[in-house]
C-alpha cells in the first residue's frame, strides 16, 4: 500500500455487498489511510451487509436516500462531525432502473419508472454535489467521483433507460464540475467501468454474454471491481489534482476497439471456415 489517502476524509455511497464497486473502494481507501462514512439507502441497509464493512474499516454508517436533499444534508453535516472536519473525497456509486427491474422494453417505458430511475441514478449526483457545495463541506483539491457506463455514448440495447441516465450523469459531472472547480478547487469526474458482476450489473438482461463479449473485445480484458477501486483511489489522491470534468474509461481498452481477433475467430468458426 502507498498511503495515498493518509489523513483524508470521505463519504462512500453504494456499498451493498462485497461485490459492490463501492465496497472494494471502501476497503482500498481504508488500506490507503483514509477515514470515511459509509452510506446507502435505508432499504439497502436491511438487504445488504454494510455493517461488516463498517466494522472492517472502522467506519460509521449514516443511512440516506440519495434522492432526498434532506437526507443528504443530514449525511453531510453528520459526516463532518464524525470525521472532525471537511471532506476530501466522495464516491457516488449508485444506479437503479425500475424499467430494467420490471423488464420493460426501452421503447415502451413506464415513465413514472423512468423518472424514478433518472432521479436515483443521475439527479442524485447533482443533489449530492449541490449539498456539498452549499454546506462548504469539501476541502480544496477535494475529489468527487461517480460511476458510469459506456452505454452513455454507444448503443447497448439491453442497458435500457440506464443509458440515458448515464449520459445525464456524465453531463452533470462536467456542468457542476465547472462551478465546483472555479469556486472551491474541487474536482469532479466520472469513471466509465467495464461490465462487472455486481447486483446492479447482473440485473441487466443478457449480462453473462455481454460481460464475456466485452472481455474478449478488450486487449487487457475487463476491469474488475477491485481494479476500479484502485483507479478511484488515484482520483481521490493528490496525484491527480488537475484532472476534472472528465469521463475516464476504465475498461481494458474496450471503448476504443472496433473488433478483436478473438471475436473475429468466433464468427469465422461459426461460418465453418
Ligand atoms: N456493475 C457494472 O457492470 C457496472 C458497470 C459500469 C458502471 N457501474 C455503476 O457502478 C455503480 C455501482 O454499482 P455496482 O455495480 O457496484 O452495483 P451495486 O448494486 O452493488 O450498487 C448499486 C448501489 O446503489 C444503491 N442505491 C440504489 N438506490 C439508491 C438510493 N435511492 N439512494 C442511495 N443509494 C441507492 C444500492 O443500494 C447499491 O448499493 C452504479 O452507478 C453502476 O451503474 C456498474
Amino acid at each position: 500500500m502507498y498511503n495515498l489517502l493518509k489523513g483524508k476524509k470521505g463519504i462512500i455511497f453504494g456499498a451493498l455487498d462485497e461485490n459492490s464497486i463501492a465496497w472494494k473502494t471502501a476497503e482500498r481507501a481504508h488500506e490507503e489511510g483514509a477515514t470515511f462514512v459509509l452510506t446507502n439507502a435505508p432499504i439497502a441497509m436491511r438487504m445488504g451487509t454494510i455493517n461488516l464493512l463498517a466494522e472492517k474499516t472502522g467506519s460509521q454508517i449514516i443511512p440516506a436516500d440519495a434522492t432526498s436533499v434532506e437526507d443528504l444534508e443530514n449525511l453531510v453535516e453528520k459526516s463532518m462531525e464524525i470525521l472532525g472536519g471537511k471532506i476530501d473525497f466522495v464516491l457516488h456509486s449508485i444506479g437503479m432502473s425500475v424499467n430494467v427491474r420490471k423488464k420493460n422494453h426501452y421503447t415502451e417505458q413506464n415513465y413514472d419508472f423512468t423518472h424514478k430511475g433518472w432521479d436515483v441514478s443521475a439527479v442524485s449526483f447533482h443533489k449530492v454535489l449541490s449539498v456539498l457545495k452549499k454546506k462548504e463541506a469539501m476541502n480544496q483539491w477535494g475529489s468527487v467521483v461517480a460511476l458510469t457506463y459506456m452505454a452513455a455514448q454507444r448503443v447497448f440495447p439491453d442497458y435500457n433507460d440506464m443509458a440515458d441516465n448515464k449520459a445525464y450523469l456524465e453531463s452533470i459531472a462536467r456542468s457542476f464540475g465547472y462551478f465546483f472547480g472555479r469556486d472551491n478547487k474541487v474536482r469532479v469526474n466520472t469513471i466509465s467501468q467495464s461490465p462487472t458482476a455486481t447486483t446492479a450489473g447482473k440485473g441487466v438482461k443478457g449480462f453473462d454474454g455481454f460481460i464475456e463479449y466485452a472481455n474478449q473485445m478488450s486487449p487487457l480484458g475487463n476491469a474488475s471491481a477491485l481494479e476500479c477501486a484502485d483507479y478511484t483511489i488515484t482520483l481521490f489522491s493528490d496525484l491527480t489534482r488537475k484532472v476534472t470534468l472528465q469521463n475516464l474509461f476504465h475498461d481494458g481498452g474496450f471503448s476504443n476497439m472496433g473488433v478483436s481477433q478473438m471475436v473475429m475467430e468466433h464468427f469465422v468458426e461459426k461460418q465453418g471456415k
